[in-house]
């Protein structure tokens, strides 16, 4: 069931999310991005946060990081006759949870390397995420301005350690102050490199042909000489491009650049809107749902509540997975089995502040939410089911919340539950007392935490540490053991946020020794929303 603008508008989406360690560029390529899909006019807009940034404590620091976030969360932007929507993931290792959800929202993802650097901790377990859906990945060796490492060393690394084979697109003439530009492999175009031109869009200075004795006068006859033979020797050695390979997420193409120089990113650009897949099939509890459906479905990834702090708004963002959001239609919140007419969703075009009135697959649209909706609720147009595969990772670090005035317990309840439904935090009430005890999975989530339930709840409360270690959701298909299970093992089990049988373990001994004893119950590490 498909019609043709349907089928149009779809093939033209492409939605992908970046995935990169703490300062390799995630920032500045996202800048030179916007600025080539004319959302922004001058770099330097998104930037200029940083700089703010360093001036401010740290609590500041995180509140102006979750700002970003938010009006930063979706950017959307025409290029190479493409819609592109770039999904936000937050910088910081104690977000991560949130990074791993919105990588459920996307169709692939752009690996930005620090050449220098070569693969770091973060992007390896993003990659795992990735992997998970086999999203494909385009990757972009950046700060080819520097000294860096061995371009091959690094592609070396990419694939021995990120199980991937690399195909490089673009190759490197230089590097660090000898850095003259890239050639493409394919198109056979030198791209020559100009410095001081981050700032807007740099002048396209080519060379057709790598045999063309323009490239002996520009680069000088030994480099000249040398390029061609390195470029044979790359040819000869690496993988070449194979469009199928990579929509299976087994290989990767390679771009150099330099982000802040804004060099190398148009022909990255150039490549990902070719060859990046369109918006893609999706898995629910009843059937695939093809992008192309002319009935309206999606899910929720991700929920950032009091983005106003005057309007105390929490808004869900949404991926439209198939058929069309249109202003005023009606949808079914299957959750909860409810109809509800959407009159303001959000958009995001970067570049038209105006109220779109459409959105299509691939798209994010951002719902008032007055706290019925939950982080991977399925929206359709009337069918039941689900979409599955968002999940909710099991917390490492856990604290008890104490309260200091005992009175607020119905404030610190509802916070607790909204912050937890945003995803900020992970709530387990034991069954055996009234505790409530926060699981996080980066220790700055709790300061977080604490800060927006005193801000936004206006309730006090301090931390104390708890026996718990770890945490896994309890499955199990026959319903007799279960109630047996949750007899004998009472004292390590909790209701999570989401209501939900969970094991707190006082230690992974414990743990094991648990699982050994009952082994037809299914100890989870995430949980699917
Ligand atoms: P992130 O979002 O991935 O954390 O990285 P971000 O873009 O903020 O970049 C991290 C640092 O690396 C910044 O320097 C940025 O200017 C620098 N950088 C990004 N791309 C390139 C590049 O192609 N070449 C070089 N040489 N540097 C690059 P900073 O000192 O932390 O900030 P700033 O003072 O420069 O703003």
């Amino acid at each position: 069931m498909s019609n043709p603008k349907q089928a149009q508008e779809t093939g033209l989406r492409r939605t992908f999310a970046i995935i990169s360690h703490p300062d390799a560029g995630k920032t500045t390529i996202t800048e030179k991005m916007l600025l080539f899909g004319n959302a922004i006019q001058l770099a330097g807009s998104v930037k200029s946060k940083r700089d703010d940034r360093h001036a401010t404590s740290d609590w500041m620091k995180m509140e102006q990081e979750r700002g970003i976030s938010v009006t930063t969360s979706v950017m959307q932007f025409p290029y190479g006759g493409r819609m592109v929507n770039l999904l936000d993931t937050p910088g910081h290792e104690d977000f991560s949870e949130d990074t791993y959800r919105t990588l459920t929202a996307v169709d692939s993802a752009l690996m930005v390397i620090d050449g220098a650097k070569g693969v770091e901790d973060r992007t390896i377990k993003l990659m795992e995420v990735c992997r998970l859906r086999t999203t494909p990945i385009l990757t972009f060796v950046n700060k080819m301005d520097r000294d860096i490492r061995d371009p091959i060393e690094v592609m070396d690394e990419v694939e021995t350690v990120l199980n991937i084979q690399c195909a490089p697109m673009t190759w490197p003439i230089g590097m660090g102050r000898q850095f003259k530009g890239v050639y493409h492999l394919y198109n056979d175009v030198i791209h020559l490199y100009t410095q001081g031109q981050g700032n807007r869009i740099p002048e396209d200075k080519r060379i057709e042909g790598l045999d063309s004795p323009e490239v002996d006068e520009v680069l000088g006859e030994d480099l000249a000489e040398e390029l061609r033979m390195e470029v044979e020797l790359v040819r000869g050695a690496s993988h070449s491009f194979d469009l199928e390979a990579y929509r299976r997420g087994e290989l990767t193409p390679v771009y150099f650049g330099t982000a802040m120089g804004n060099f190398g990113v148009r022909e990255m650009l150039d490549g990902f809107v070719e060859y990046a897949p369109p918006p893609q099939a999706r898995e629910t509890d009843v059937r695939e749902v093809p992008a192309e459906d002319e009935r309206f479905t999606g899910f929720v990834f991700k929920i950032q509540a009091n983005m106003d702090p005057n309007h105390r708004d929490r808004i869900a963002f949404l991926r439209v997975c198939s058929g069309k959001y249109q202003k005023n239609m009606k949808m079914r919140h299957v959750r909860i089995n409810k109809d509800v007419k959407i009159a303001d969703a959000l958009t995001f075009m970067a570049s038209d502040r105006a109220h779109v009135e459409e959105a299509w697959p691939g798209d994010i649209i951002g719902l008032h939410n007055h706290g019925t909706i939950q982080i991977g609720d399925t929206f359709t147009q009337g069918e039941d089911m689900r979409f599955t595969g968002i999940p909710h990772f099991a917390p490492e670090l856990f604290k008890r919340v104490r309260l200091k005035d005992p009175l607020k317990m119905k404030a610190l309840q509802k916070g607790l539950q909204q912050l937890s439904e945003e995803g900020a935090t992970q709530v387990f009430m034991p069954l055996d007392n009234n505790d409530l005890i926060l699981g996080a999975v980066g220790t700055l989530q709790f300061d977080v935490v604490a800060h927006r339930l005193k801000e936004e709840y206006k309730v006090d409360c301090m931390y104390e540490g708890v026996n718990v270690n770890t945490a896994r959701w309890i499955y199990c298909d026959d319903p007799k053991m279960l109630e047996e299970f949750k007899r004998k093992a009472s004292t390590n089990l909790a209701i999570d946020g989401g209501g939900y049988l969970t094991y707190i373990a006082p230690t992974r001994v414990n743990l094991q020794m648990t699982q050994e004893r009952w082994p037809d119950i299914r100890f989870r590490e995430t949980r699917e929303h």
